[in-house]
């Protein structure tokens, strides 16, 4: 069954690795994410976006199938399912539908505004048992539709906001969703080693996980991140896997139209991105 997050950051925090969130689009992409979750004994977060959560037909939807997957294909390792990117509103529909776990996204609100929503979502989630996600500073890029500048986070204010009592803290230090550009400047690890040391042992999360170097990734472990989001690396995958199959001629021979056939590559080609990233973000055999 679904777990919040709590527990498995907490742990990850202390044992000095990262939980992956890997967003999810359909059936197949959460099917490859749980098994290979399974697989390599990993505690894993699915994180859903409000434009997913509609593309998948409602968050009751999502709830409905990843718990029948859970069950179906019995699987045992910790896994939250978390709305990535909450609205105030959204965060309150996740929690009714039963996810485990939820973002709210109030980094493009004034702090005082952020603060008070925050507040609001922190009691509901205590009584509920759900893990609460905040962020300070906007995640550069696009993000289904969420749009940040990209902003370095004030250590100052990541504090106020961890101080409320929140599951873990999104904090902006020159990350962005998507491709980053040859021109990319890096991750300010002044600034993240500055947060965690005035928010102590809350989990960190660095949003934008597709395409930071490996050694980045482990160094901002080593400073305090403990659950890493990635989406566009298993977009990229599955789209090269499934354009492949397509361009060899592969969907035109027997049954190669059935669409089980045809979504078959990319499925294996997610699993394959999950699996390099748990290994790197050192959460394999740690459910
Ligand atoms: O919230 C989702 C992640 O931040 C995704 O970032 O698409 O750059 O891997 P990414
Ligand atoms: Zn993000």
């Amino acid at each position: 069954m679904l777990v919040s997050a709590k527990d498995m950051l907490n742990k990850a925090k202390a044992g000095h690795y990262a939980v992956g969130q890997f967003n999810i689009n359909n059936l197949e992409w959460t099917k490859a994410v749980l098994l290979t979750a399974q697989e390599l004994n990993s505690p894993v977060i699915l994180g859903v976006s409000e434009g997913a959560g509609k593309y998948m037909c409602g968050y009751k939807t999502v709830v409905g199938m990843v718990n029948g997957i859970l069950e179906e294909l019995n699987i045992t390792v910790p896994v939250a399912l978390h709305l990535d990117h909450g609205s105030y509103e959204g965060a309150l529909k996740c929690i009714e539908a039963g996810f485990s776990s939820v973002m709210f996204d109030g980094s493009h609100y004034p702090i005082d505004e952020n603060i008070a929503k925050t507040t609001d979502l922190v009691k509901i989630c205590n009584q509920k048992g759900i893990s609460l996600e905040a962020e300070v500073g906007s995640i550069g890029g696009e993000e289904d539709g969420v749009v940040g500048a990209g902003e370095v986070a004030d250590p100052k204010e990541c504090k106020a906001i961890a101080d409320l009592g929140v599951t873990m803290l999104a904090a902006g230090i020159g990350n962005i969703h998507g491709k980053y550009p040859a021109n990319w400047t890096g991750l300010s690890f002044d600034t993240l080693d500055e947060i965690q040391k005035l928010t102590e042992d809350m989990p960190l999360v660095l949003h934008g996980g597709t395409g930071i170097p490996e050694d980045m990734i482990k160094k901002a472990v080593s400073l305090g991140v403990a659950k890493i989001n990635v989406n566009t690396e298993c977009q990229l995958s599955f789209a090269a896997a499934t354009r492949k199959y397509i361009e060899e001629g592969k969907d035109l021979t027997g049954k190669g139209f059935d669409p089980r056939k045809l979504l078959a590559p990319g499925f294996e080609a997610i699993k394959a991105t999950v699996k390099e990233k748990m290994e790197l973000f050192g959460s394999v055999g740690k459910a």
